[in-house]
């Protein structure tokens, strides 16, 4: 088996070898590169170090641009260090993702990054890459229920809840709005309950906006405030929408809602056509909130549509991830900050959390134009 992969392995080299020629002598930008670095060269680069070595990148969708950007930064940061890349996304069809993973199995990857579709879906799989030996980073979303995991790199999901929750208490001044006897309508478009970050984010952010619930100050007239009534399998942008024309038709033909408490810029996106749909303008447009500061969301937060989105600088998070696959993969030390709140079931899996950030029209120039994220260009098209 070992040699037969092996075998593959010094094949794809040699291809790739073909395939670009042998001028280049380039071994930080392309995969190619680092298989031609094996054969021509004993300097020991990272590449070197790295030659011959194959990531299998397992991403959930290309539907939301987030995962598109996830995994381009994944393959680009991993082929600058000499890694071969396999980057597959799965479209969000479990059975997809698993067969993809079995193929990277197959084809003699070293170490496997995965987002997953379902987070409990993947168990026998990762119980296939334990035998084979091939270490596996949970990228974003924790996998569940398996000891097959090494390392998880991810945004500190309940503090995504925290500050969407934290934006709507201040923005919307609920403390004084308490204390003056005022209230708001909230409605609730929560994650998918097959994805850990979902229901985090949710403690997040009843953490926060709970005792309000609690006294009246935000009024939630569907009556659906449970993570249960409020989660959105596999993040649909559709059923957010459809759900938000049920509450605007069914609970607010007299009132308007004030607040839509989104988990994610694409549910933004389906509750804003449910607005507009139902007549809502500038003069009656709610608060919307959304996660990952995908492109549209910051032009629809430039134009007024989209209230607030967390800023996910997928960058850092692929800089993080790099990080993991080069610790099991070579012996490194990756880092590490957090050790006690990602159980996944089986096992405490040693994570990183990054720092989300909540952007909205106030504060999206200085943290995503001037920090690179996109140019200004790319928000005026
Ligand atoms: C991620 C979010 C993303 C959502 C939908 C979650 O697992 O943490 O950033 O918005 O999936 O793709």
């Amino acid at each position: 088996m070992k040699r037969k992969i092996l075998s593959i392995v010094m094949s794809v080299a040699m291809i790739a070898t073909l395939l670009v020629g042998c001028g280049s002598s380039d071994t930080s930008t392309s995969t190619s590169g680092s298989t031609e670095t094996t054969a021509k060269t004993e300097t020991k680069t990272e590449a070197t170090v790295t030659a011959g070595k194959k990531v299998g990148v397992a991403m959930p969708t290309q539907s939301s641009e987030r995962w598109i950007n996830d995994g381009a930064n994944m393959k680009s940061k991993l082929e600058a260090l000499g890694y071969e890349v396999d980057l597959q996304y799965a479209e969000d069809d479990v059975q997809m993702q698993v067969s993809q993973i079995e193929n990277m199995i197959a084809s003699g990857v070293n170490c496997l990054v995965i987002a997953s579709i379902d987070s409990a879906a993947l168990v026998n799989v990762e119980a296939q890459a334990k035998t084979a030996g091939i270490p596996i980073i949970a990228y974003d979303r924790l996998l569940m229920n398996t000891d097959a995991v090494s390392y998880y790199a991810t945004f500190d999901n309940k503090g995504v809840g925290t500050a969407i929750g934290k934006y709507i208490e201040d923005n919307k001044k609920l403390a004084d709005a308490q204390a003056a006897g005022e209230s708001y309508t909230i409605e609730f478009f929560m994650g998918s309950p097959d994805d850990n970050n979902a229901k985090m984010l949710y403690d997040g952010v009843m953490e926060v906006l709970q005792p309000y619930l609690d006294a009246g100050t935000l009024v939630c007239k569907s009556g659906r405030t449970s993570f249960d009534d409020t989660c959105i399998l596999r993040w649909s942008q559709e059923t957010a929408q459809q759900n938000c024309e049920n509450y605007l038709t069914g609970f607010y033909a007299d009132e308007d809602l004030d607040i839509a408490c989104s988990a994610f810029d694409g549910f933004a996106y389906g509750i804003k056509a449910a607005l507009e749909g139902a007549g809502y303008t500038d003069a009656n447009w709610p608060m919307i909130t959304g996660q990952d500061a995908e492109l549209m969301a910051v032009k629809n937060i430039i134009s007024g549509k989209q209230t607030m989105s967390i800023y996910k600088d997928t960058r850092l998070l692929a800089d993080k991830c790099v990080t993991m696959v080069q610790a099991v993969l070579e012996g490194s030390e990756p880092e590490i900050n957090d050790t006690e709140q990602y159980n996944n079931g089986v096992i405490t899996v040693p994570s990183y959390l990054c720092t989300p950030v909540a952007v909205d029209v106030n504060n999206y120039q200085k943290e995503i134009v001037d920090g690179g994220y996109y140019t200004a260009e790319q928000l005026a098209e």
